[in-house]
């Protein structure tokens, strides 16, 4: 078995907030991430797959194909938008990067059987200190 990562990179717009709580319970519970008028991250997301290299080519998967499949099902969809109101896939959820990995893991997952591997983990970065890394379960 063996692992490979690809990188890609997107800013988006996003507030957690809960609009049951007060502004005031959204700051305690939320921080600087429940601004009522949103705010962007620069977001980096790493995808790694696993599987088995190919006798033939020696690749364990074409990074070309995965890199086009991360940025037609995921990027183009994230890139430069409000998460909270514009992505399909995050509709109902709180924005939280915890909810965008298992959300980027449900879009992707199809997509990467079909490149011939298995998705091994999700991981997003909102900043440079805090990441969140899915696994599938
Ligand atoms: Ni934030």
């Amino acid at each position: 078995m063996i692992y490979i990562t690809r990188r890609e990179r997107f800013n988006a717009a996003h507030r957690l907030f809960r609009e049951d709580f007060s502004d005031e319970k959204n700051l305690e519970i939320f921080g600087k991430c429940s601004n009522p008028n949103w705010h962007g991250h620069n977001y980096e997301l790493f995808v790694t797959v696993k599987g088995e290299i190919n006798k033939q080519t020696g690749f364990l998967v074409n990074l070309k194909r995965l890199s086009k499949i991360i940025r037609e099902n995921i990027i183009l969809k994230l890139d430069h938008k409000n998460i909270n109101l514009e992505v399909e896939f995050m509709k109902d959820k709180l924005a939280s990067t915890e909810n965008l990995a298992v959300g980027i893991w449900q879009e992707l997952e199809p997509h990467i059987k079909a490149l011939g591997a298995d998705l091994h983990c999700v991981k997003v970065t909102e900043s440079e200190n805090n990441f969140v890394e899915y696994f599938g379960d």
